[in-house]
This record gives C-alpha cells, structure tokens and sequence, in this order.
C-alpha cells in the first residue's frame, strides 16, 4: 500500500533534514518516492543542492522533489473551485475582488491547496511513498485540522450531503436566512465539500498516513511538541514517530557542554515518558549544516538504520478524550502492570501516571485547565479517567 508520511515540528528543528534524509534512504532502498513541501518558505532546493520546481522535478533516482505553489494549483487545476470556495465564504454578500483576495490568504487556504495535491498525486497511484515537509507546528495542525472545519462549516450552513439541494433551495432563505449560490456554485461546492471529506478520510486513515514529529532537547520545543501530539491524537491523527534532533555527542569533551548534555538529557526523559509507545529516533548535533546528498546520508547512516521505518509504526490509539453528561473522560492505554498499585496525579498541566516502574506523561488540553479528576477505573487494558468541573468557594 502507498503510504504518506509527514514530518512536522517547531520552527527550525530540523523537519526538512530529517524529511530529507528519509526520502534519499527510501530512493535508495528502491522505493519510488515524491518528497513534498508545503511551507511556503520552502527550502527542498536549498538542501537538495538544486532548483526544485512546482511540478516533480527529478532529484536522484527513484526520488523527486516538489514545491508546491499553492497560486500554481489554484489557476491551473482548482479554477471552480477557488471559485466555490470564494462563494462559500460571502454567499448572501456582495463583495469586490478585494476580498477575494483576503480570502486566499485566509490562514489555511493556500495550504489546503496543497493539501488538496498530495491527495490528488497520492489517487493518482504514481509513488510508493510520499513525504511531506511541512510548516512549523501550528500552522499543519490548523492545516490538518481545517478540512474538518471547513466541512462542517459547509454542513452547518449549506445543507450540502443531507438533502438535495434543489429542494430545500426555495426555503432557504427563510430556513438559513442567506441566499443560496446558484446550480453551478453548488456543484462546485459539493465537489469540493467531497473533497475535503475524502482529505479527511486519507489524513485519518492509520494505514496510509503517518505522522512524525521532530523536536530538540530543549524545555519550550518539548513543551509544544508534547502539546502537538495530544491535540494530534484528540484530533485522531497517526502519530507513530519521535525524532529528538541536536542531540550532543557524547564524544564531546567541553565543560561548556557538560552542563547542557545533563539538561538535555533530562528533557529527553521527559519525552521519553510522553512517547512511551511510539518509536524514538536521537539525531545528533553535526559539527556542520546538513547539506545535500552527502549531508543527508550522514543522517541516514547514523540515525535512520532500523528496518521497516517506512511502515506504520503504530495504529492503536494511545488515548481519547470524551465529552460526558458532567465534564470530560480520559481513556488511557495502560498494558501492563499491577493496576492495584496505581498513582495518578495532576502536575500542572499534565497528567501523571505510574504503575511500579512504568510511567506516563499525558498532556492535556486548555479546556481542562477548569476540571479536576473525579474518579478512574480500569476497563481491560485501558483506564478511564473522569473529571469535573472544578468547584469555586
Ligand atoms: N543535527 C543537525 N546538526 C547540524 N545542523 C543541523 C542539524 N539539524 C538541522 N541542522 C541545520 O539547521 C538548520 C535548520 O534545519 P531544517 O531546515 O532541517 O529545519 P526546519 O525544521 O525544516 O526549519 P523551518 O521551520 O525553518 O522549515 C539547517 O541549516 C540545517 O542544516
Ligand atoms: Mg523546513
């Protein structure tokens, strides 16, 4: 099966070497493989050493490259739909050629056009792996997030999916309080509102597409990464990959560095109790820039020999929240261990867990910074905790 791995991260941590050095790995194992930016600042031809263009440029063998232009695609290939979506978002509104133009610099747009790619190159069958470079963190998960948002936007206010259009179009305007867009703005829509849902579908599909975070050892990226990992897996995405960069070597022997190889080594017991089931690769801080083909096969060669790394690492789902009648539930994935002598505490904003020598750090999200634990049981391999609302005095 084709797969699609994206690798995402803080700013300036390292996502495009270690996306690179993935991809000539894969080249080289005989894999056909399409490696994808989809930062707008993209940098593929800084590090490959070579003009890479909006179409796949081939890079070495069995391995191309591509800079998506998000404009590129709009004109040439979502023409309609660029149209439908504008409609969308001032349907019922008269509004000028201005606001168009706000609308694609909505945050989100331009990369949903890019997201919108990597499915169409990934239906049309031609890679055994595409791999994705994409924006710093916040930017792909309100990236990853937004075809939800949009669909259920067009679910709320277009009964787009549920009825047939034609029917409900003479009441609308009594029912939605808006005008409806015409018969070829709603076919437009619909396409792109099936488009989106089966974005959404490739996105969760645990099989196809994985997610791997890079970070380095230092208090605020891990901070945000363990962040970003909750909100991935609240949002039910794949995440099966860890990868600690500018890691210290421990040949190193400078006083300076005594001092920072300690801390370092504390965040990354730190991650390590947030990731406990998911692989975690260490890359080492080189004395030099990564850089092309030679730079990356130092990567591939120190850090990314282990077999299968192109294949799910993972497809269980480590934990889920749920909204209950009085607060929230957390269900935990604890295999193993004696569940009598269990220790569950709040630290913060996290929550701790240990069971003897095992322990785990569970991010949560803002929305709970108003609850506390009300209880927690176990259901087979899995612990359920509840909270509640917090009770002011
Ligand atoms: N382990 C390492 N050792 C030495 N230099 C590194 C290492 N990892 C990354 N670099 C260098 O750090 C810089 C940033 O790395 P890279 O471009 O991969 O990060 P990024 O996360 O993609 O950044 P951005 O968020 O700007 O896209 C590059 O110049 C790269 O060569
Ligand atoms: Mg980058």
């Amino acid at each position: 099966m084709n797969r699609i791995i994206i690798f995402t991260g803080k700013g300036g941590v390292g996502k495009t070497s270690t996306a690179s050095a993935h991809a000539v790995k894969a080249a080289k194992q005989g894999m056909k493989t399409l490696i994808v930016s989809t930062d707008l600042a993209h940098n593929l031809s800084d590090i490959f050493m070579q003009e890479i263009k909006k179409e796949p440029t081939e890079i070495i063998e069995n391995l191309w490259g591509l800079e998506i232009d998000p404009n590129y695609e709009m004109e040439n290939y979502y023409g309609s739909i660029k149209e439908a979506v504008r409609k969308m978002m001032i349907f019922g509104e008269e509004k000028d050629e201005e606001t168009y133009e706000d609308i694609v610099a909505f945050p989100g747009m331009e990369e949903l056009f890019c997201l919108l790619k990597i499915k169409d190159i990934y239906e049309k069958n031609i890679y055994d792996l595409i791999i994705v470079d994409s924006a710093p963190t916040g930017e792909t998960l309100s990236l990853l997030k937004f075809p939800e948002l949009l669909s259920w936007y067009m679910e709320k206010f277009l009964p787009i999916g549920k009825v047939a259009l034609k029917f409900l179009r003479p009441i609308s305007k009594i029912a939605f309080k808006v005008e409806m867009p015409n018969k070829q703005a709603i076919n437009d829509m619909e396409k792109l509102y099936i488009m989106l849902s089966q974005l959404q579908l490739l996105l969760k599909n645990r099989e196809v597409c994985s997610i791997r975070l890079v970070t380095i050892p230092e208090k605020m990226v891990v901070e945000e990464t363990k962040r970003n990992y909750m909100y991935l897996n609240l949002y039910n995405f794949n995440v099966d990959g860890l990868y600690i960069n500018r890691i210290i070597p421990k040949d190193v022997n400078n006083s300076f560095f005594d001092e920072w190889k300690k801390l370092q080594k504390q965040y990354m017991d730190e991650i390590e109790s947030v990731f406990f089931n998911i692989p975690i690769i260490n890359i080492k801080w080189y004395e030099v820039d990564i850089n092309g083909i030679e730079g990356l096969n130092r990567i591939v060669k120190d850090s990314l020999n282990i077999k299968n790394i192109f294949e799910v690492q993972k497809i269980t789902v480590s934990e889920k929240f749920e909204k209950t009648k009085d607060g929230y539930k957390l269900e935990v994935y604890v295999p193993f261990g004696d569940k009598n002598a269990l220790d569950l505490y709040e630290t913060g904003t996290d929550i701790s867990i240990s069971i003897g020598n095992f322990k785990r750090n569970i991010p949560c999200p803002n929305t709970l910074k108003k609850y506390s634990i009300s209880k927690a049981k176990f259901n087979n391999d899995y612990l359920a905790i509840y909270f509640m609302e917090k009770v002011v005095k």
